[in-house]
């Protein structure tokens, strides 16, 4: 259990992005009604996570997290958690196909909703008004009163976020998920692309590996794994009032778990040392992600990974590499070197979406395919030269069928953006982009597969 922390201990740090709240008894009313909720998961399935983490950190398995970049009160629909879930196992079953290798799902969902923004207020014309920071936080549209910071809203968010979970838990486990279903993921709208054909012909080749089996006398239908698979929930640690409402003393072990998410990360921009973000952090049992931008100094990262994971588990911290694909080769060596040399067992994970960001001249922010796709092949790069593992991928996408990052096979172009951008913050890869994306990975996994397989022989 990490020393002298509390739950509330971060509130003598300084503390970036978070709220004011114009009212400290509605806050304080909004935190002990979280406090009497029940935790949205149970501290045995972080450790479960984490356990699969440990797994990837000794190169062994691969992560996909993805996910909303914010989830919205106004999305809030069955059948969009129904079609980011099935896209996530899409993905992941094409990257398990292709690496042998088990892939550990972890949704950016059921919690993800606060923003961390680059400026405080944001004018139209001539009015100013504080910016959007996340449904728990305020609302989207331009007015006054929906601009204003209201903590009910992080209560909404738990009950959104519970029933999310218990959707997710029902696909997971109740037969969605189910292997001999490979074919019913594909969503209608990707019909006759190119990448759901090439998906059609992964699933005919594991409805073909399944009757096999079955012929040999293994039954697929009573065999646990091939029935139902294991996933994961995580979002931002960034409201820590929230965060702390569901933060408990974890009944068999006596040690302290973030209850909200199974995984919980750090943003870029509260992860300074000293930060109110890091000091809550530290004292929970859960499994971390830190993200890692190109203003990360190495001292920082070493002293930071000290703070975090004093006790070097593994499987208790996941460094999300997000450089952009410009600066990805060249900025990642030194950090990947530093955390080999000093023997912390981490997951390297690659988040090529938050340093691609670009305006059109439109007005929009996306971020080229291709760009996405450059950084991806540059961290596989990287971590090859430095003999380290690619362990894993952090996308923000959606099942929906929207028009928000440019480029792909069915290529959206910069005049096409507007058709459907729904985005309550950054531009999401869609589901076909998602496919596109891991079958690329596919590749690179597969290249790894086939060179161990030599090593071996
Ligand atoms: C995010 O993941 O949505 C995000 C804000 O990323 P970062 O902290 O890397 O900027
Ligand atoms: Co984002």
């Amino acid at each position: 259990m990490a020393q002298n922390w509390t739950p509330e201990g971060w509130k003598a740090h300084e503390a970036r992005h978070l709220p004011d709240y114009e009212d400290a008894e509605e806050l304080a009313q909004a935190e002990s009604t979280l406090a009497s909720y029940p935790p949205l998961v149970f501290a045995g399935e972080a450790r479960a996570l984490k356990e699969d983490l440990a797994e990837v950190a000794g190169g062994r398995a691969f992560l996909l997290q993805g996910g909303d970049c914010a989830e919205s009160f106004a999305e809030f629909h069955p059948n969009n958690i129904r079609d980011t879930f099935r896209v996530l196992l899409q993905m992941a079953v094409v990257m398990t196909f292709a690496s042998k290798r088990p892939v550990v799902k972890v949704g950016r969902m059921a919690g993800q909703f606060a923003k961390p923004r680059s400026a405080q207020t944001e004018t139209q014309g001539d009015v100013t008004l504080p910016s959007y920071f996340g449904d728990n936080i305020n609302g989207i549209e331009f007015e006054p009163e929906a601009r204003r910071n209201d903590p009910m809203r992080m209560v909404r968010a738990y009950s959104q976020a519970a029933a999310t979970l218990n959707l997710l838990r029902a696909f997971a486990g109740g037969g969605y998920a189910n292997l001999r279903q490979v074919h019913q993921w594909t969503l209608d709208f990707m019909g006759r692309t190119p990448w759901a054909e090439k998906f059609a012909e992964t699933a005919d080749r594991i409805g073909e590996a399944l009757d096999f089996m079955e012929a040999c006398g293994v039954d697929p239908a009573t065999v646990p794994q091939l029935q139902g698979t294991s996933f994961y929930t995580s979002h931002e640690a960034l409201l820590l009032p929230y965060e702390q409402a569901l933060t408990r003393q974890d009944s068999l072990t006596g040690d302290w778990y973030d209850t909200s998410a199974h995984m919980v990360w750090i943003g870029d921009r509260t992860r300074f040392p000293g930060s109110a973000h890091i000091e809550f952090c530290r004292g929970i049992g859960n499994p971390l992600g830190m993200k890692c931008g190109p203003s990360l100094e190495t001292d920082d990262m070493l002293r930071l990974l000290d703070t975090l994971n004093p006790a070097r588990e593994a499987g208790r911290i996941t460094l999300i590499s997000r450089f952009g694909h410009e600066k990805v080769r060249e900025g990642l060596p030194r950090l990947v070197r530093a955390v080999k040399q000093e023997g912390h067992p981490v997951v390297w994970s690659c988040d090529p979406m938050h340093g691609n960001v670009i305006k059109t001249g439109t007005g929009y922010k996306t971020r080229p395919f291709e760009r996405i796709l450059d950084e991806v092949k540059g961290f596989f790069e990287v971590h090859r030269a430095e003999g380290t593992h690619a362990g894993g991928i952090h996308v923000e996408m959606t099942g929906q069928d929207v028009t928000e990052c440019t480029g792909g096979a069915v290529a959206i172009t910069d005049e096409r953006l507007g058709d459907r951008y729904h985005t309550h913050c950054d531009p999401r890869l869609n589901a076909e982009q998602s496919l596109e994306l891991a079958f690329l990975l596919a590749e690179m996994l597969n290249l790894e597969a086939n060179e161990r397989q030599a090593d071996a022989a």
